[in-house]
């Protein structure tokens, strides 16, 4: 058998034979794990009434596979390197066979608190080795985690806690971000206040500033620990047992709960792990993500220790103490594998070459970006100044449902382009649909991007509510996961991929959904509607503008610098920070057809600074209401 893909015949071969023969294939990928009972079937599949099942009644615990089995020949090895926020603080690095131990710790913590198989736990914690640490202890009981992005507000974690029916929040005093510190607690209590599902609340100390212990609920994170002792047998799980659960942004609605399942995730992201970033024994990998994103799942926990690796942690942001620090990092421990988002990399561009040129950043052989489509610019920038030109950059694309990357480079395997994901991987069959649904052959072709065979890692369902997940990605195109996503394939077939097509915008590497961030602003009292559209920003990739009607009456009580403020609250109280708009125009009305619909194509355009080409805006209901908006529009700063 073939373990990893080391030239561009190995990646033709194993491409044929996952398409020709898929579930041989991916039989042949899953025997490298541990399986307490082997699978009877390994797929099956429905794209129409949506169902997938793969490895079927295989039996096997995720942990095992990260930890037990590495306690042979790699337990003495690092497994997780944490790096703190502040410089000035120790690392701290867990050893594989520490690791494996401060696991089953926590988890007999979570079951001393009654946390049942299946039950699901509320991770809302700081990129700390005990968020990592508790991710897996989830797995090794089987409970299924729900980690909510430390950035998201009190009323976004409820909504999210509450959705997913979760009995028990793990959570920090505060969360150290650059200069600043996250109140993870204080939003925590504001949250519970809303969330009656929640029994306990487990609390880690990591600045130790004071904190509210509420009696009966809370509990200490390290009190906990000396009640317990360190072995836990794994939970044997069915290969299609849920592992976890991960909100996500879509075009309408509230955020939906992608669910992913044990066998297929691990056999997936393991094999896109090594493959993608040619990931061998002694390397030292770092990915930038926080876990609070699929990224940090797939390829901070499970992917890396899938694969025995040493996986890098960082706590801290990039620009702090100064805008080195990611390169001060990546000598300080040699790492040989970085992979971060776009938005970074711009951001570090932009603060000039003298921070990159301290450092010799010898020791990297491969970078990756994710998140964003990478712009020219940046791409080149990484490619000589970080990699010196002589690293491979994977532009990975993949999405939450995918659970692994999709198109990608493989280092040193498959060349690269400038903003080209370029190849699907083995297993994936992508394809390009005009608005109508056919098949686009042949290169040198754009369209919507598709999939059209499953994959181990692809969502199962949404959690609560399988009709959406079939309607979201499997009824625009019939027979066709649907990614959201439009693409170009160009002449020589490599794929490029162009932003999304639907209502969703992606702020450094952040999917929210436009009507997301409307209700959000329309909870203001004096809004009548919002349109909230993206438009390119230099650092972000897209930046938020809002155009908002409001009440006369209340405006002329209230100023509209003022106002403004206020809607960016809003937004900052029902979402976070990351949903804040960028820019706010109050406008009169909105460019309407006659039946009603907002033309957000027009909005966009001005947003992006065009003052003319709108098109036909003949449907419109008020066509004056276009020049009205163009002359408000908000300038860049
Ligand atoms: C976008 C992140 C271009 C895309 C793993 C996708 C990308 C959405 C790339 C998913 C890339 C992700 N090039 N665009 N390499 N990677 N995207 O769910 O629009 O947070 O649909 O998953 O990010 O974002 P998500």
């Amino acid at each position: 058998m073939m373990s990893r893909i080391n030239n561009l015949e190995d990646y033709a071969v194993d491409y044929r034979k996952s398409v020709t023969e898929p579930e041989k294939f991916w039989a042949e990928q899953a025997e490298r794990f541990v399986w307490r009972k082997k699978w009877d079937k390994v797929l099956e599949h429905d794209f129409h009434d949506y169902n997938v099942e793969w490895f079927k009644n295989g039996k096997l615990n995720i942990t095992e596979n990260c930890l037990d089995r590495h306690l042979l020949n790699r337990s003495d090895k690092i497994a997780i390197h944490w790096v703190p926020n502040d410089p000035k603080e120790p690392d701290r690095t867990f050893t594989y066979r520490e690791l494996h131990e401060e696991v089953c710790r926590f988890a007999n913590v979570l079951k001393r608190n009654g946390v049942q198989k299946g039950e699901r736990v509320c991770l809302y914690m700081p990129m700390v080795p005990e968020l990592a640490i508790a991710v897996l202890a989830c797995a090794r009981i089987g409970a299924i985690h729900s980690v909510v992005f430390g950035g998201f507000s009190a009323n976004a974690l409820a909504d999210r806690i509450n959705d997913a029916d979760a009995r028990i929040l793990l959570t920090a005093d505060f969360g150290p971000r650059g200069s600043k510190k996250i109140a993870l607690k204080e939003v925590a209590d504001e949250a519970m206040e809303n969330t009656p599902s929640i029994r306990k609340a487990i609390v880690l100390q990591r600045t130790g500033d004071e904190v509210n212990m509420v009696e009966d609920r809370d509990l200490w994170w390290h009190d906990e620990l000396e009640r317990v002792d360190n072995e836990c047998a794994p939970e044997i799980m069915d290969s299609e047992d849920p592992l976890f659960i991960l909100y996500t942004s879509g075009s309408t609605g509230k955020p939906k709960g992608v669910v992913h399942t044990t066998g297929g995730y691990m056999v997936y992201t393991a094999y896109t792990f090594r493959n993608v970033f040619q990931y061998k024994e002694d390397d030292v990998y770092w990915c930038t993500a926080d876990i609070g994103w699929i990224t940090g799942h797939s390829y901070i926990v499970y992917g890396p220790l899938l694969e025995g690796a040493t996986s890098v942690m960082f706590e801290g942001v990039p620009t702090y103490p100064d805008a080195g620090r990611f390169w001060r990092v990546v000598d300080r421990l040699r790492v040989n594998i970085f992979y971060t988002a776009p938005t970074a990399i711009r951001a570090l561009m932009a603060q000039g070459q003298e921070y990159v040129e301290l450092y010799k950043l010898d020791s990297l052989k491969v970078l990756g970006t994710v998140g964003e489509p990478i712009n020219r610019e940046a791409w080149e920038w990484y490619h000589h100044h970080i990699g010196k030109g002589h690293c491979p950059i994977v532009d990975t694309w993949w999405q939450t449902e995918t659970g692994g990357i999709m198109i990608s480079p493989i280092a040193g395997v498959l060349p690269t382009k400038p903003t080209y994901a370029t190849l699907p991987l083995p297993g994936i069959q992508p394809v390009l649909l005009d608005n109508d649904g056919n098949e686009l052959h042949g290169n040198g072709v754009e369209g919507n991007l598709c999939i059209k065979f499953p994959w181990p890692s692809m969502l199962r369902t949404t959690w609560g509510d399988h009709e959406r997940c079939k309607n979201t990605y499997f009824s625009t195109f019939k027979g066709y996961y649907f990614t959201g996503d439009g693409c170009r394939r160009d002449e020589d077939g490599y794929y490029r991929i162009l932003g999304r097509v639907d209502d969703v915008i992606n702020v450094s590497g952040h999917r929210l959904g436009t009507a997301e961030v409307e209700n959000a602003i329309n909870m203001h009292e004096a809004v009548i509607e919002s349109a909230v559209v993206g438009y390119p920003h230099d650092i972000k990739g897209q930046g938020i503008y809002a155009y908002v009607v409001c009440d006369a009456d209340k405006l002329e009580i209230t100023t509209v610098p003022e106002i403004k403020d206020e809607i960016m609250d809003v937004v900052i109280d029902k979402i976070g920070k990351i949903a804040r708009p960028d820019k706010v125009q109050i406008v009169r009305g909105l460019p309407k057809t006659r039946s009603g619909k907002i033309m957000r194509r027009i909005l966009r355009k001005i947003a992006s600074g065009e003052t003319s080409n709108f098109g036909d805006t003949s449907t419109l209901l008020d066509p004056s209401i276009v020049d009205s908006i163009k002359i408000g529009v908000v300038k860049d700063e």
